[in-house]
């Protein structure tokens, strides 16, 4: 539905739907056209920025008619900040539209005719839920991006972060003005045990910090218990240069106890990270498995959680930290049957086919598996079963369709929101293989 308004480029839409990426989706003149900051239902004035082939991008002028599902954003630097993209949208329905985009993947890229969503997991708490942060730092001010641009968006709090780091943004301008060169970013990381640790980022040339991580911890009126100093070139990942206290942290989830470093990774919403290994562990209760192997396993969030169901158990992880915190877990949870290898997962193939394992579990980053891990995988001989966990709904259905070609088909999957007020979402997908 649609039609041309004062014969400019600004047309009436109905918001049909919610995509992956956080635009609404109407269609004009049977035209796809994708805007920002709608709800499913409204009816507003949109006016086209850019024509491809088959859509066109449009920007919200005007709403007309107000979706039931609209709210009143809680943050003040909504529409502005790129952090979030659906705060103007009821909880419910942020994650029933997650829902419908892995369903719609599923179909559309997998080539799955009707996916087996079996559960959808909202976030206890839509609010104060992710544990790190990277803040931007340009011209004595600090915030984030605004959305897809380098344009910085100076804020004062974050109702995304978790409490302690929430309103932490005037410190650091406080810390800022104590430094002798500018950073490019602060990257904070606080534990379920309440212990902060800090990066200060550079790019290109700085100055030596004299500050002691007591003097950083005044300032900042966090439980800092170790800050670094980094180093990043264009597009690659900070590189430490020095860290000042202890460079760890521990997390504690449920039973279980990781200690994770400054440069691990740890999932980042504080109320669903048990949920989610729940969810991935009790695949392996579901039969008898000799082994499991769990591909980009970061510090053994699912692989020791997984040890304790199956006879023996291995992960592959490429970040050294990681993998030194996974051997250092294996421990601290009494498991003698794990064992880590710090390998890129295409090289760590090799050991996959030497263990041959009948359980996989599979956490790959957002570009997906490699046709070469998916073709590795699906030909195990003993294998069984995978869990694959994805924060990507396009390249999870795109690995799918692979793993359909080679006899791995999907049994059913779980949606999971670990990333409320954004688009983001995870899914945890049980395949099996077909003899
Ligand atoms: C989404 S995280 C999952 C980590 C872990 N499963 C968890 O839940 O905490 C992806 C992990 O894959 C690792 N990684 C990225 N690229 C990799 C690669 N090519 N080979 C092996 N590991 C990789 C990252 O270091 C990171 O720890």
């Amino acid at each position: 539905m649609g039609e041309k308004l004062n014969g400019r480029k600004q047309f009436r839409l109905r918001i049909e739907k919610l995509v992956y990426g956080g635009k609404g989706l109407g269609r004009f003149n049977g035209r796809i056209v994708f805007v920002p900051q709608v709800a499913p239902g409204d009816l507003v004035v949109v006016e086209e920025v850019s024509r491809k082939s088959g859509f066109s991008e449009a920007r919200l002028v005007k709403v007309l008619e107000s979706s039931e599902h609209r709210v009143e954003p809680l943050c003040p630097y909504f529409g502005k900040c790129g952090g979030c993209d659906w705060q103007h949208i009821d909880y419910k329905e942020q994650v029933e539209a997650k829902r419908l985009i892995v369903e719609e993947n599923l179909q559309k890229i997998g080539k799955i005719r009707s996916p087996r969503i079996d559960e959808v997991v909202p976030s206890p708490s839509p609010w104060n839920y992710r544990n790190r942060a990277q803040i931007k730092v340009r011209d004595g001010k600090v915030g984030f991006f605004g959305k897809s641009s380098h344009q910085l968006v100076e804020v004062e709090r974050c109702p995304l972060l978790k409490k302690d780091l929430e309103g932490i943004f005037p410190r650091l301008k406080e810390l800022l003005r104590e430094l002798p060169t500018e950073p490019y970013e602060f990257h904070l990381y606080s534990s379920s045990k309440g212990e902060v640790l800090l990066k200060i980022v550079y790019q290109g040339r700085f100055k030596r910090i004299d500050l002691s991580l007591e003097q950083v911890k005044e300032i900042l009126k966090l439980n800092l218990v170790g800050y670094g100093i980094y180093k990043v070139a264009n597009g690659g990942y900070p590189e430490r240069i020095k860290f000042f206290g202890r460079d760890f942290t521990y997390e504690k989830v449920g039973k279980f106890k990781f200690r994770v470093s400054a440069d691990s990774f740890f999932q980042v919403n504080i109320f669903q990270v048990e949920n989610l290994i729940t969810r991935v562990s009790k695949a392996a209760t579901e039969a008898q498995f000799m082994l499991a192997g769990d591909l980009y396993c970061g510090v053994g969030t699912f692989t020791i959680p997984v040890g304790r169901y199956v006879h023996r158990a291995f992960g592959v992880e490429s970040n050294f930290w990681a993998v030194s915190d996974a051997l250092y877990n294996k421990d601290i949870n009494g498991l003698r049957n794990i064992q880590f290898f710090c390998r890129e997962a295409e090289e760590g193939l090799k050991i996959v086919e030497d263990y041959s394992p009948d359980l996989v579990v599979v956490d790959p980053p957002r570009s997906g598996l490699s046709g070469k891990v998916v073709k590795a995988l699906a030909r195990l001989p003993r294998l069984r079963k995978i869990v694959y966990v994805s924060c990507n709904p396009s390249t999870l259905a795109r690995d799918l369709a692979l793993f359909h070609k080679f006899g791995v088909n999907l049994e059913r999957a779980k949606v999971l929101d670990m990333f409320p007020q954004t688009y983001h979402v995870e899914t945890v997908a049980y395949l099996r293989k077909v003899r």
